[in-house]
Order: C-alpha cells, then sequence, then structure tokens
C-alpha cells in the first residue's frame, strides 16, 4: 500500500523547525499529505493535531524550539499511552510517522514500530549528540556555538578580574557540549562523564599556576558529571582563591540554527521521508562519511561512546 499520509513528532532545540520544514516539503513534492502532532508523544495520546502544508512551514527555517510544542509524555511509556496513540495513527488515518528527537523521541519511535508494526523513521535532533552511530545530531552545533558565545563574554570578565571561573554546560551523560566548548573557548580545564577527574590535582595546578602569575582559569563542567557550584566551594576552599559559577542551561538549545544545523535538517528531513515512502521502517537516519544512512532505531538508543582523551590531550596541551 502507497503512503498517503504521514506524521510528524517533536521534541525542541535549534534546527527542529528547519527540520519539518525540510520534512513537509519535502513529503508535498512526492504528493503526500501530513499532520503534525502537537506536544509531542502527548499529541498523538490526546489526538491534539494540525494539518501542515508548504505555507505553514514558511518563515521557520531559521527560528528555535518547535512550532509544533513538546512536552515530556510518561504516559506513552505505559500499554495504556501507547494504544491510545495507536488509536489517533488510526484514526487520522497516518500511513507512517517521522520522530524528530533525541534519545527519548527515537526510544519512543522504536516502541511503535517494534511492538505495533507503525512504520517509523528517526531523525536525530538533539543538544546532546548522544545518539549512538549518528556523528551529529541536529542542534549540536548550534548549543555548541551559543555555549561559546557566553564563555568569550565569561572571559572578558574572568581575566579583568583574575577569577576563577567554573562553566557548567548541558549534555546529559554525555561530554561533547563540554569538550567541544572547552577546546574552542581556550579554556584551562573540563570535567566530562567520561574521564575521572582528581579535584586535588585540579587545585594544584591552579595554585602552581598562580605562583607563576597565570591567574585566569576557566574550567567547563558537564552537567552529567558535577555541580559548577559544588566545585566553585571545593576549589576556592583548598586554593583561597576567588571563583564564580555559571549555569549556562536552556540558553543552549534554543536560538537561530547555525548553517551547519539548517543544512543537516534539510538533508535529514529529506532522507527520512524518502525511507519511509521506500517502506524502510524502525530505522533512524544517520550520517557515515558524510552520506545518508541508516541505522536500527534500537542501535541508536544504545550508549554512544565519544573520543575524549584526544580533545582532553589537547586542551590541556594548548593551556
Ligand atoms: O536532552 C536535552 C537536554 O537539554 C539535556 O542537555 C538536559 O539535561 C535536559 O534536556 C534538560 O531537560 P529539561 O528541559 O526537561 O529540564
Amino acid at each position: 500500500m502507497a503512503i498517503k499520509k504521514i506524521g510528524i513528532i517533536t521534541r525542541d532545540c535549534a534546527g527542529i523547525n528547519a527540520t519539518i520544514r525540510a520534512v513537509v516539503r519535502s513529503a508535498v513534492h512526492c504528493g503526500v499529505g501530513v499532520l503534525g502532532i502537537k506536544r509531542g508523544f502527548s499529541g498523538l495520546i490526546e489526538n491534539d493535531v494540525q494539518p501542515l502544508d508548504r505555507c505553514s512551514v514558511s518563515g521557520i527555517v531559521n527560528h528555535g524550539g518547535t512550532i509544533l510544542k513538546t512536552a515530556r509524555a510518561t504516559e506513552f511509556k505505559r500499554k495504556q499511552g501507547q494504544i491510545k496513540a495507536l488509536r489517533t495513527i488510526q484514526k487520522n488515518a497516518l500511513d507512517g510517522l517521522i520522530v524528530i528527537g533525541g534519545n527519548g523521541s527515537l526510544a519512543g519511535a522504536h516502541t511503535l514500530a517494534d511492538k505495533y508494526s507503525v512504520p517509523v523513521i528517526g531523525i536525530p535532533a538533539t543538544i546532546d549528540n548522544d545518539i549512538n552511530q549518528v556523528p551529529m545530531t541536529i542542534g549540536a552545533d548550534t548549543a555548541v556555538n551559543v555555549a561559546l558565545e557566553a564563555l568569550d563574554k565569561i572571559r572578558d570578565t574572568a581575566t579583568s578580574l583574575e577569577r576563577i571561573f567554573l562553566v557548567e554546560v548541558m549534555g546529559r551523560a554525555c561530554g561533547y557540549i563540554a569538550l567541544r566548548v572547552a577546546l574552542a573557548g581556550g579554556c584551562e580545564e573540563v570535567i566530562v562523564p567520561e574521564k575521572q577527574f582528581d579535584i586535588k590535582k585540579i587545585c594544584k595546578e591552579i595554585t602552581k599556576g598562580y605562583g607563576q602569575g597565570k591567574i585566569t582559569w576557566i574550567i567547563v563542567v558537564a552537567e552529567g558529571k558535577a555541580r559548577a557550584a559544588d566545585l566553585s566551594k571545593i576549589i576556592s576552599k583548598i586554593t583561597k582563591l576567588e571563583t564564580r559559577e555559571v549555569v549556562l542551561g536552556h540558553i543552549q538549545r534554543g536560538g537561530a540554527p547555525t548553517a551547519f544545523d539548517r543544512i543537516l535538517a534539510a538533508r535529514y528531513g529529506q532522507f527520512a521521508v524518502n525511507a519511509l515512502l521506500n517502506k524502510k521502517t524502525d530505522k533512524c537516519v544517520t550520517l557515515k562519511n558524510d552520506n545518508l544512512a541508516l541505522i536500527p532505531l534500537k542501535t541508536a538508543i544504545e550508549k554512544k561512546d565519544i573520543e575524549v582523551s584526544s580533545y582532553y590531550k589537547l586542551i590541556k596541551l594548548l593551556t
């Protein structure tokens, strides 16, 4: 049976709107209708939907967030919620779904495909860049650039006042954002979930540096490993130097997507529609040597190992 109508579900991060646009316009180009599911999997459970056409995705390519809105849908984790979601799919005559989001969204997509035989393609979009076998998720590049811009501003004060700053970045259990921001921002130290750290050793380095005239330190802390506020207290107690902490938080998830993320959104979006129309299901879009490819959703939601040691060594070498 040919695919005539598909649904889109999203989480939020920079580049999601550009992805919605790419999916809608690619589908319309192939004569396929599109229904936007509002508020993520909650909208699928509650039949909260909105038809999308070429015009409804005009002027959104540069906007952060998601025009479809999103929410955490704990009900979808239970069978009852999944059955309600299935009813919405049937009621709206959806022949397939495209799910755009991070680990939780892709896990939901896998449940629908695996347990209920719904044709589903996932598009990886999260600032965390923690999707297994996906080199780049939509939103991660923007998050790094937003965090870097903030860090550059913090450096102005750190240098002027000769202070130690601890800058906490997001990323769930993945140190991707922290490592990139620390290297690009010329930081002295980075603390990530993938690597053990020794706070006493860091304090020794700071004290030694201080003795040699180095008085500004910026330490990037990944939220998945430690709290900047806790480390700030310990460092100031041990070194007797003035410290400050900054939590960058949700600013990293918003804002206009970078060109990199918009291009990724266009490529992933069109490829996902093509895959669905070609009867592929339970798959996640990825890149292999910059070529678009598909991997099983089951693989995509497994834990991702990222390269840490070469980045860490370079950060320390350039300090
Ligand atoms: O997964 C994206 C992310 O921004 C993580 O980096 C962060 O830990 C989490 O979401 C924050 O979630 P919430 O917006 O629900 O507080």
